[in-house]
């Protein structure tokens, strides 16, 4: 079996899908799912999501310069796929998806409550590539769900059932395959 050639196209996957709030200027909340997305720098902690300048949530995003990512969850995997495939200019997706909208702590775009995860995110530069305009985003503040905290602070976003897209599909994680480092992790030696 040989390789096939392909066009050059989107094939980095799996990604995760998100949901990315936006407020606008009139005040009005959005969510739209992004699946373009992903860690840009640790230090200064960055993040980058391309959007198409037509979707309604474009405006949104270059008036106030803020957004949240908020990290989805099998249990929200419906309001996922219907936030990106409906749009804000004719729905109120809060009310259709019966998500729930908190107030962020640093940004004035909410943060959704159901998810695990929400990233508050402060626009640096808006870079237009072509069919989508790229923000660079510095992560101003991060909450988490405590319901997925251990006693000894760690945070275990597995516990969320998180979802992954790969090729117009979400999926489920899986299991655990070994964590970071485990390929040169000396075993311990046992007491005998
Ligand atoms: C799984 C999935 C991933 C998507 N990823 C993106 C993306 O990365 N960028 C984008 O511009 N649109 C993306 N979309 C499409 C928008 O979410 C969709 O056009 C949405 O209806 C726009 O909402 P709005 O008009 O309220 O802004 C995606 C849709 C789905 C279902």
């Amino acid at each position: 079996m040989g390789k096939i050639d392909f066009k050059p196209g989107n094939m980095l996957y799996p990604l995760p899908a998100v949901l990315v709030t936006v407020r606008d200027n009139a005040g009005k909340d959005n969510m739209i799912t992004i699946a373009w997305t992903g860690t840009v720098c640790t230090n200064p902690p960055m993040l980058s999501i391309s959007v198409r300048p037509e979707r309604h949530s474009y405006q949104a995003l270059t008036e106030s310069g803020e957004f949240v990512v908020n990290l989805t969850t099998a249990a929200m995997t419906r309001a996922l796929d219907f936030c990106g495939v409906r749009s804000g200019k004719n729905v109120d997706k809060f009310a259709m998806t019966g998500l729930t909208r908190i107030r962020s702590r640093k940004v004035q775009a909410p943060s959704i409550e159901e998810s695990p995860v929400n990233i508050e995110c402060r626009v640096r530069q808006m870079i237009p590539l072509g069919s989508h305009h790229m923000f660079l985003a510095d992560v101003v503040h991060v909450t988490v769900d405590e319901k997925y905290m251990d006693e000894k602070g760690g945070f275990h976003l597995e516990k969320a059932d998180p979802v992954v897209y790969s090729h117009g599909t979400y999926f489920d994680l899986g299991r655990s395959r070994g964590s970071f480092g485990f390929s040169v992790r000396k075993k311990k030696k046992r007491k005998s």
